[in-house]
């Protein structure tokens, strides 16, 4: 990490903004919950990102496949969320595959950290 990437982390912690390829976004909350939110058919399954983490950030989630309990990722219930940029970037990646079938954009991730860190 150079310090220019840390400076644009810390800002992006304080201003709720995703950096994306070295880009800072501001992120919109209410877009971020509405994709949250938004049911999507892959494989044949309706999917969408609240299937596992449930339609409220505050509240502990389910892996739907493994049963395996996810924590809130609410930052204000578990201060651990969203705290690790390589973590957030990994998830992102693998969920959004998952989920709607693409990645997600940088505007995309931008308004969902947004909405998370808003609840
Ligand atoms: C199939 C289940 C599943 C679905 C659906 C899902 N996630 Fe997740 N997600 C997980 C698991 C498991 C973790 C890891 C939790 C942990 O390690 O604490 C995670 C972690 C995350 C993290 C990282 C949290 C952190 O601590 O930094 C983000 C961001 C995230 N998910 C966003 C999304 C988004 C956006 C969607 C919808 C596009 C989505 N997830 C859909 C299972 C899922």
């Amino acid at each position: 990490m150079n310090v220019r990437l840390i400076s644009l982390t810390l800002l992006a912690f304080v201003l709720n903004i995703a950096i994306a390829n070295d880009e800072v976004i501001p992120g919109n909350a209410e877009n971020g919950r509405l994709l949250w939110t938004l049911e999507t058919t892959v494989k044949g399954d309706v999917r969408s990102c609240s299937t596992c983490h449930t339609a409220d950030p505050r509240q502990p989630g389910k892996h739907t496949r493994t049963g395996k309990p996810i924590k809130p990722l609410s930052p204000s219930i578990n201060p651990a969320s969203l705290t690790d940029l390589k973590k957030i970037n990994k998830w992102f990646h693998r969920n959004c595959k998952w989920t709607l079938g693409r990645v997600c954009t940088a505007q995309e991730k931008a308004d969902v950290l947004a909405f998370l860190r808003s609840n």
